[in-house]
């Protein structure tokens, strides 16, 4: 943990931060890494408290605060949270309530808004589903964006408890695996019938996307966040000068875990396609 006397001065530059309660967030990164590769990046799993899904708004607000504050000493005037459950329960009081007394000239965002964004890029017939953790879809912040941007779409979500759990205990390509797609898969498009495009609302799953196709006609899109929150990410630093000028260019990424930082490079290797050396942090 870093103190806050540690911390830089306001005009400080630094790298991109990148937060995910363990591992999805890293399917983020490797968009990142492919769309903006000149940025230095830091990236941070809270494995030891992974997942965050089940937990309660209090806890996962309060985790997330202690991750976007470590970030925020290491010097990120910008952090990203690449986790769907940390962007609807903590993003919205993060930045009303604690930025403005933390440094208001720093910025954290989230992946909900940019993916409801682009939902029209995806449907045809504006019947969207979400599969997302229990803790994202009892937020309803999915729903209520949609109801904002595109009154007109049905919207359907269910959560999928055991998904997150599956990837992180690498089991995402086990036949195991199976038996908990098929049931949320089905149990989704119970909801309705003419779903032609589902949200993979969590950064977790795009692991699962080879069995959730299994169960899927063809027709129905699936919708992985990293492409769209990086391009929305590179619009963001295009309109905010400001921010883009800050943040140091060396093509890095340093990789931080609150687990053990063996086992963290070696799992982290199936997501992002190459080895990676990590290291373990207190929050
Ligand atoms: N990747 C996080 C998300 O997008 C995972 C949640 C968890 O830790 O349960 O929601």
């Amino acid at each position: 943990m870093l103190t806050t006397t540690q911390q830089k001065p306001l005009s400080y530059s630094g790298p991109i931060g990148v937060f995910d309660s363990g591992y999805g967030g890293l399917t983020i990164l490797r968009e990142f890494q492919r769309v903006l590769p000149a940025y230095d990046y830091i990236y941070l799993g809270d494995n030891a408290r992974a997942p965050y899904g089940s937990r309660s708004f209090d806890i996962v607000y309060r985790f997330t605060l202690e991750a976007v504050n470590e970030l925020f000493a290491r010097g990120c005037p910008l952090v990203i949270l690449a986790c769907n459950t940390a962007s609807a329960k903590a993003l919205r009081t993060i930045q009303q309530n604690d930025l403005p007394g933390i440094d208001p000239s720093r910025r954290v965002l989230g992946v909900i808004r940019p993916t409801v964004e682009s939902l029209p890029d995806h449907t045809r017939n504006g019947h969207v589903g979400l599969v997302g953790t229990p803790g994202t879809v009892g937020s309803r912040s999915y729903e209520l964006e949609i109801e904002k941007l595109h009154p007109d779409f049905k919207f359907s979500a269910h959560s999928c408890p055991m998904w997150v759990p599956l990837v992180e205990n690498g089991e995402a390509d086990k036949p195991g695996a199976d038996y908990f797609v098929r049931q949320e898969i089905e149990a989704l498009t119970r909801l309705d019938g003419e779903i032609d495009a589902i949200i993979l609302g969590c950064t977790h799953y795009p692991l699962l996307i080879n069995k959730i196709k299994k169960y899927l006609p063809t027709n129905v899109a699936l919708i992985k966040q990293g492409e769209i929150v990086a391009a929305s990410l590179a619009d963001y630093l295009r309109r905010h000068p400001e921010m883009e000028r800050r943040l140091t260019r060396g093509g890095t990424t340093e990789y931080l875990t609150t687990e053990d930082a063996a086992k963290f490079s070696s799992m982290a290797s199936i997501f992002l396609d190459s080895d990676i050396k990590a290291e373990q942090i207190t929050l």
